[in-house]
């Protein structure tokens, strides 16, 4: 790869801004999955340990751009960041103007998608971004996916940018674990989005020997094969996609089983009665809000003689108890499992933390939307602009 390395430059008294993924759940003002910021801890020690002055941007959810909100602020993330660097983190809510950074400081920019133009990419917001340093290190792997001012204009107008070294092990790990994977190859998609996934969805149908949907994926899914799903999300129109896929992947030799039972409530809440259902059985205002524990055996099982495990989205809402089971289920049959396993995802993440299963997956990635992407075959743009300026 003809990109320039963070680890192969000199920062020795150099403003160096690395753009971070940082995006973690919060929830009551605390950081609840904290693996992402870990993830950024060797990245920026590295730097401090070059004599850097270290200047880092992340985003932190979808807020409203062009606005300060509270509920988005990186306020939660720098106090953890402060508690694993055992030093100052400060927290800069205005920085667009200009950062004071001294050797051996780091300052965290509040959240990126705060300024107008960032999500469109704008060269201006970029050029002010790129004006903040000497040397620009993009390190934010779960971003890369994203043309966007603080990940893609800001590498353009920087006077040297680079692969940070979360990125640069990311980018090795899954091509290596991807090239030539160990068969059955399984892929475990969950989640609630489904149209942002379907060309994910299109891709795997065609390379894996099993691919197994959850969350919002699964009830389109459901609804495909001519069962009722009340008020489950689930979107109308991708109906005669989820056919297609479904047809594709036996014609490549796999499957995309659908759950035999289901767990339904009747409201989306923490209090919420759960029933064991049959996929048949779902009523017009039942929500299906995790798979059933016969679906979960069955899935546990394939998964036990797979090769190789891809693995990103949850099954369920595992946020609340009652709708967890499922995924917990599939995270203990990963974790058991003598295959290479990959997982990645903010979500999915969260669910490994939860489970206390990190130590026994083969390689956990920090992104999400980035390492379907990835493993679609996509060049990711945070990753080109770099490979074009090099
Ligand atoms: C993620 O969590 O998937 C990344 O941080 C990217 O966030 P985004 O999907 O809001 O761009
Ligand atoms: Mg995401």
């Amino acid at each position: 790869m003809s990109i320039k390395r963070m680890a192969d430059l000199d920062l020795s008294g150099k403003r160096v801004l690395i753009r971070q993924d940082l995006n973690v759940p919060v929830k009551d003002g605390k950081v609840t999955s904290d693996i992402r910021i870990r993830a950024s801890i060797p990245t920026i020690e590295q730097a401090l340990g070059k004599g850097a002055g270290v200047i880092l941007m992340s985003h932190l959810g979808r807020p409203v751009e062009g606005e300060y909100n509270t509920e988005y602020s990186l306020r939660p993330v720098a106090d953890r960041l402060a508690e694993l660097l055992g030093q100052p983190v400060r927290l800069e809510k205005q920085w667009l103007d200009g950062v004071v950074v001294n050797p051996g400081e780091v300052v965290l920019c509040e959240n990126v998608r705060f300024n107008a133009g960032e999500k469109k990419n704008h060269a201006e917001l970029g050029r002010k971004m790129a004006a903040l340093c000497d040397i620009f290190v993009m390190d934010a792997f779960g971003t890369a996916h994203r043309a966007q001012a603080s990940t893609h204009s800001v590498a353009q107008y920087a006077p040297t940018a680079c692969a940070g070294p979360l990125l640069a092990k990311e980018l090795d790990a899954l091509g290596q674990a991807l090239d030539n994977p160990k068969r059955p190859l399984m892929a475990i998609v969950g989640g609630s989005k489904v149209s942002t996934k379907l060309t994910v969805l299109e891709s795997l149908s065609k390379k894996v020997d099993q691919l197994i949907v959850g969350g919002g994926i699964a009830n389109t899914f459901i609804a495909a094969m001519g069962f009722n799903v009340g008020k489950s999300l689930y979107e109308e129109d991708l109906i005669a996609q989820a056919k297609k896929l479904i047809a594709e992947a036996k014609v490549a030799g796999g499957e995309i089983p659908i759950p035999v039972d289901v767990i339904c409530a009747k409201e989306f809440s923490e209090t919420a009665a759960a029933t064991v259902k049959n996929v048949a059985d779902v009523a017009d205002d039942d929500m299906i809000l995790d798979i059933g524990p016969q679906t979960a055996a069955q899935y546990a099982q394939q998964i036990s003689s797979a090769g190789t495990i891809v693995w990103n989205g949850p099954v369920g809402v595992f946020e609340i108890a009652q709708f967890g089971a499922g995924t917990q289920s599939l995270a203990e049959a990963i974790a058991d499992s003598s295959a290479f396993s990959i997982a990645g995802g903010g979500d999915t993440l969260a669910a490994i933390d939860k489970y206390g299963i990190k130590e026994k997956i083969s390689y956990t990635s920090t992104g999400g939307g980035a390492f379907l992407e990835f493993l679609e075959g996509k060049e990711l743009p945070a990753v080109a602009i770099l490979r074009n300026k090099a």
